[in-house]
């Protein structure tokens, strides 16, 4: 696909783990161990066809509602995977994580500050960023605080410093939202940053999805037509 029709970021809600253990009548954990699996080939997929950066929805918020059962075994896929990528050389990916790492164990944060010290450097790589204990409206809420505690004036408070304020801070606005599951809805993602995405629903269940309904999702994106409120 020629390249001016990508988007830039990609934002991915990785929904539908629960339904689909559900379906071949496995605990809810089988399918967020399927789901690890489809992040780690959408991400190679993103890589080799050179996205600039893309963001998965993890965890949300709001997900700590859920059975301790079901964070703990959430949270050690995620461990699993800090320590899959500790090991990883890959040059093409930049890790970069978003979210509010103090409800993190102290054992979390240590191996995410060093992936993303370690893959820093992959300058020309595709940035993979992970959305873990993230709100978008918490997000807002902390950019905003730190505006206070570096003493801004109001009249300063412009929606680029905001941006610049918040977890996604250097990143382009997200292109495209791609919500696999079959539900409609944003569930707190980047709701700032979504402010003109393009949204690509799809019926299929996050763990059985693969590099074809990217591609899917990405010709669907080519083909709208993006005014930003213009003619
Ligand atoms: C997404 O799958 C994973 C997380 C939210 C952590 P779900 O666990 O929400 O799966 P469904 O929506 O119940 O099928
Ligand atoms: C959104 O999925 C959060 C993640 C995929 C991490 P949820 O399953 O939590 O969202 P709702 O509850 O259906 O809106
Ligand atoms: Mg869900």
């Amino acid at each position: 696909m020629e390249r001016s029709l990508l988007p830039r970021h990609i934002g991915i809600i990785m929904d539908g783990n629960g339904r689909w253990a559900k379906k071949r009548l496995m605990p809810r954990t089988a399918g967020h161990v399927q789901g690890a699996k489809a992040f780690r080939k959408c991400l190679r997929h993103c890589a080799d066809i050179g996205i600039e950066c893309v963001t998965f929805y993890a965890f949300s918020t709001e997900n700590w509602k859920r059975p301790d059962e079901e964070v703990g075994a959430i949270m050690k896929l995620f461990s699993e995977y800090l320590d899959e990528a500790l090991g990883m050389d890959d040059k093409d990916i930049i890790m970069r994580f978003i979210g509010d790492r103090s409800r993190l164990s102290e054992k979390l944060r240590e191996k995410m500050l060093r992936i993303e010290e370690d893959t820093a450097a992959n300058i020309n790589g595709t940035i993979c960023c992970i959305a873990v204990n993230y709100g978008g409206r918490d997000d807002i809420v902390g950019a905003v605080q730190e505006l206070i505690a570096e003493g801004y004036d109001w009249s300063d408070v412009t929606e680029d410093a905001i941006s610049r304020h918040l977890d996604t801070r250097g990143l382009p606005d997200v292109d495209l939202i791609i919500r696999p599951s079959g539900e409609q809805r944003i569930s707190n993602f980047l709701i700032w940053q979504a402010a003109y995405a393009e949204y690509v629903f799809m019926d299929v269940l996050w763990p059985d999805f693969t590099e074809k309904d990217l591609d899917f999702a990405l010709e669907e994106y080519a083909k709208r037509n993006r005014r930003f409120g213009g003619v």
